[in-house]
């Protein structure tokens, strides 16, 4: 709960510095930085983040820092503002029935639990990298034969 109230609140506050623009620059080439661009900025903010946690603990992993940034990519065409985030959340916790959530929270709903999919095929048709594809796809995936690389982008994703 605290997490979420963090989160929240680090969303509502979220912007991005010169120096954050840097280090997006270092990682992703122009399409995808155009691409990162059209996340919300809360969403931006917590996508470098994980990345920079990400970079802490192997400073040398370019696949594992650019899987970071573009680990939520799939929530560009959603509605998931830090409001309806909120009531999804309340929502899978109350365990709701789907079909007597208004569309609105139905629509965020799906893209909570698909994002990681959606994400995968817009990067795969951007011939982006298989192991940063892999990294994407199985982000928030429990059962997915794990690596340290995709243990470190969980576990930051679940900080920040
Ligand atoms: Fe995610």
């Amino acid at each position: 709960m605290i997490y979420r109230i963090r989160q929240f609140i680090q969303g509502l506050l979220a912007k991005i510095t010169k120096e954050d623009i840097k280090f997006i620059e270092k990682y992703l080439n122009k399409e995808e930085i155009e691409l990162f661009k059209k996340l919300r900025v809360s969403e931006q903010y917590h996508s470098l983040y994980v990345a920079y946690g990400c970079k802490s603990k192997f400073a040398d992993d370019i696949t594992l820092i650019r899987a970071a940034l573009l680990h939520d990519i799939g929530k560009i065409e959603s509605n998931l503002t830090l409001i309806n985030k909120s009531i999804v959340v309340i929502c899978i916790k109350l365990h709701f029935k789907k079909d007597i959530l208004p569309k609105f929270i139905q629509k965020s709903l799906y893209y909570k639990n698909h994002h990681p999919q959606i994400g995968y095929n817009i990067l795969f048709n951007m011939n982006i990298e298989d192991d940063v594809l892999y990294l994407v796809k199985n982000h928030h995936n429990e059962y997915c034969i794990s690596s340290k690389a995709l243990e470190t982008l969980k576990y930051y994703d679940d900080m920040y």
